[in-house]
């Protein structure tokens, strides 16, 4: 028996070799010239180069404005720089950034090279379910996952003065969001149907808006998980400093790694599973009894600060997973798996790592990030980092959380005060 399986691995290495010789594979990155300095950019450009030198893996780096798509003689193709592309990547790791993501424009990008028979990371479907907030929670909505009650309507002025009426049994305060916004910026907690009458001449029409359950408990706190492949790569608790709802770090929040209950776990891939997302930021706000239910999915999700507040390499993680997409990595994943199911496979699969089962939020790692611009998505990435390692707080000062609502506000003045402290 023994024999028979050594021969089997040796078959199958010698049969996925000669399958990776006779198909060459290929990898491109495409982004937007707009966010192409950014971080999360800079890094996966990095870490998909060194990748694909290390393994053999033909790798091109190109920006959307670059490609030009053909229909020539009824088929599908593409043009780079006046040339006609002959050979396509099997694999294309795409970010644009998903506030001015537009069906016509970058989609159809992302369409012809899917229907050239690209795997897209992320697919264009799953970026769609991340453009507009409300259609985030279009999709999640029926499969058991705990959403905030949310309204939306049709847009324009008129109908949001309609909707302060119908949004009624929401109650007071309630969250009022851009269907389009990020990083905090369009988001706000309104007292009454006073302030909401107000607002209403103030703001822009030009996207609709929604009206949502506020989650008293989570103001100014929640938690960013992010996922890749399906996996939690980690996990970060984000605290406003100056009293405000939004915990975004691009608005001064601060953050720093923490453990997420399995809970929270599993709500987080089972969100990321929903959306058809490859690589995906989970913001979740946590309840009471320490349960957990979606605030937003990002798709374009930025990670300067959760690099440092959790000690990862996001970007080498993205990368590990892109090449393990590519159809000659599959196949010796499938040979070697029917051959010998209980060798452990190593390199390409991301790790899983920094995210214990059970536990409340007790932070174990501290990193201060300051106010960015920009526009991946809701964080900054041009901020520098201030540490380069993950900083360990004592954690007992962090370990409760308060149970009443009330002691939120003072709870996460405390918190901030205390991640000041720690990274000056
Ligand atoms: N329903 C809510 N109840 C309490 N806090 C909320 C609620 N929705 C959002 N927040 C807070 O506001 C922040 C920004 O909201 P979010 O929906 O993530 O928009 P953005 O895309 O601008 O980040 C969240 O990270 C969270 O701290
Ligand atoms: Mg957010």
């Amino acid at each position: 028996h023994h024999l028979s399986s050594l021969h089997g691995v040796f078959f199958s290495c010698f049969a996925s070799k000669s399958t990776l010789q006779t198909m060459c594979s290929r990898v491109w990155f495409v982004t937007d010239r707009r966010i192409s300095q950014e971080y999360p950019q800079v890094q996966i450009l990095r870490a998909l180069k060194e990748r694909c030198a290390d393994e053999d893996v033909e790798f091109r780096y190109l920006l959307m404005d670059q490609i030009v798509l053909t229909i020539s003689q009824g088929q599908l193709g593409l043009r780079v720089e006046q040339e006609l592309v002959t050979s396509y990547p099997q694999v294309v790791l795409v970010r644009v950034p998903t506030p001015w993501v537009q069906s016509d424009s970058d989609i159809t990008v992302l369409r012809h090279l899917e229907k050239m028979g690209c795997r897209l990371i992320n697919r264009p479907q799953a970026i769609l379910n991340c453009v507009n907030k409300f259609w985030t929670f279009q999709e999640l909505a029926g499969h058991g996952v705990p959403l905030p009650d949310t309204y939306s309507y049709a847009g324009g002025h008129d109908n949001f003065r309609k909707m302060i009426d119908e949004a009624e049994p929401l109650g007071y305060p309630v969250v009022v969001k851009n269907a389009r916004g990020h990083r905090g910026k369009a988001v706000f907690l309104a007292r009454d149907k006073h302030h909401l009458t107000d607002l209403c001449h103030l703001i822009r029409h030009d996207t609709p808006y929604l009206f949502q359950e506020y989650v008293k408990e989570s103001h100014g706190r929640d938690v960013r998980v992010v996922l890749v492949g399906g996996r939690v790569v980690g996990s970060m608790l984000r605290c406003s400093t100056d009293g405000r709802m939004q915990s975004n770090c691009s608005l001064g929040g601060v953050g720093m790694m923490c453990p997420l209950s399995e809970q929270g776990k599993q709500l987080a891939i089972e969100v990321s599973n929903i959306l058809g997302m490859d690589v995906c930021g989970v913001d979740l706000l946590q309840l009471n009894d320490g349960s957990f239910v979606v605030c937003e999915a990002n798709a374009n999700v930025g990670f300067i600060a959760f690099d440092q507040a959790c000690g990862i390499d996001v970007a080498g993680i993205i990368a590990d997973f892109a090449l393990s997409t590519l159809p000659s990595r599959l196949t010796r994943k499938m040979s070697l798996l029917s051959v010998v199911s209980s060798t452990s496979e190593t390199s390409s699969e991301p790790e899983v790592c920094m995210v214990n089962a059970g536990g409340g939020s007790l932070p174990e790692a501290v990193c201060n990030m300051s106010v960015g611009s920009s526009s991946s998505e809701s964080d900054p990435e041009l901020a520098e980092p201030s540490q380069s390692s993950p900083r360990r707080s004592p954690a007992s000062a962090l370990s409760d959380l308060p149970d009443l609502p009330d002691a939120a506000y003072n709870f996460n003045n405390l918190l901030a005060n205390e991640i000041k402290l720690l990274t000056e």
